[in-house]
């Protein structure tokens, strides 16, 4: 599917995997929506790339909704919806001393992660099937989620975010079984380890980061933001790309810490 002329909506789009979809996309044609809780960045982004933002809360049904309604205002069609806002913290089931996970913390990332993502699908969706469709097979746009690994392989305190992303690896099938009556395709992402600002910024975020890629299997790095942009958009030009599932990862399977 061609981007030239189309708007798209980015949750979590005012920082690293999102921020480098909306610059990509924008480069390609696109016109972007920011849908992110970061005001400031948000707003700065979009600027720069002649897109919107829009403060958005992804759990939230109304800031969703006002969202792609101003996808929609652009006045291009809306066909591309990413999902990459996301939340996730370590936590074990029976931590060290003994107390059990706490659920209010279990609760925010289901929220966030899985009914966040669901919520924009869902909003997203029902605005890009009433655009006229664009080719032959009768598609309308593209919708691209983001999971990670820890979905397939989660590591020791990962229960709640790995949960969250296994759903969203879970609904895929699913979802883009629904939305093939609207000419809409479905795909996610699993990232391994990029080098985004989910990791911080202190001298312990990179001793943390070089422990993360020692198990990568190549290139022998973090991925870069701009490499899942291109796999994004890899998606979405590519027509028969439907109902997966896709690491990106460099090769890397995760230990258990
Ligand atoms: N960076 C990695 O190595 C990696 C690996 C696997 C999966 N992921 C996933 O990729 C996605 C993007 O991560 P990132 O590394 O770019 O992180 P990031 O922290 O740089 O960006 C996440 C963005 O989501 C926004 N956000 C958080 N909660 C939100 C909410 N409730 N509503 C709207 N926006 C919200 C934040 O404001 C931020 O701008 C996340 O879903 C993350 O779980 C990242």
């Amino acid at each position: 599917m061609d981007l030239n002329g189309a708007a798209a909506i980015i949750s979590g789009g005012a920082s690293g995997l999102g921020e480098a979809t909306a610059r990509d996309l924008a480069a390609h044609g696109a016109t972007v929506v920011v849908a992110d809780l970061n005001e400031e960045r948000g707003k700065s982004l979009a600027d720069e790339l002649g897109g919107v933002f829009v403060k958005t809360d992804v759990s939230d049904e109304q800031q969703v909704q006002a969202a792609v309604d101003a996808a929609v205002a652009t006045g291009r069609p809306l066909r591309v919806v990413v999902n990459s806002a996301g939340i996730g913290w370590a936590t074990r089931t029976v931590n060290r001393d003994g107390s059990p996970h706490d659920l209010a913390s279990y609760r925010k990332v289901i929220e966030v992660n899985l009914i966040g993502t669901f919520n924009l699908m869902r909003i997203g969706a029902a605005a890009v099937a009433k655009t006229e469709p664009i080719d032959d097979d009768g598609q309308r746009g593209v919708i691209v989620n983001t999971a990670s690994v820890a979905a397939l392989e989660g590591q020791t305190g990962q229960v709640a975010y790995s949960a969250s992303k296994g759903g969203i690896v879970g609904m895929t099938v699913p979802a883009a079984r629904d939305l093939a009556a609207v000419g809409i395709r479905v795909n996610t992402i699993c990232p391994g380890i990029i080098d985004t600002p989910i990791y911080g910024f202190n001298a312990n975020a990179e001793e943390f980061k070089a422990k993360l890629v020692a198990p990568v299997v190549f290139p022998k790095r973090m991925g870069r933001p701009s490499e899942f942009a291109h796999l994004v958009r890899s998606v979405i030009e590519n027509d028969y790309m439907n109902a997966e599932v896709i690491r990106f990862d460099g090769g890397i399977r995760f230990q258990p810490k």
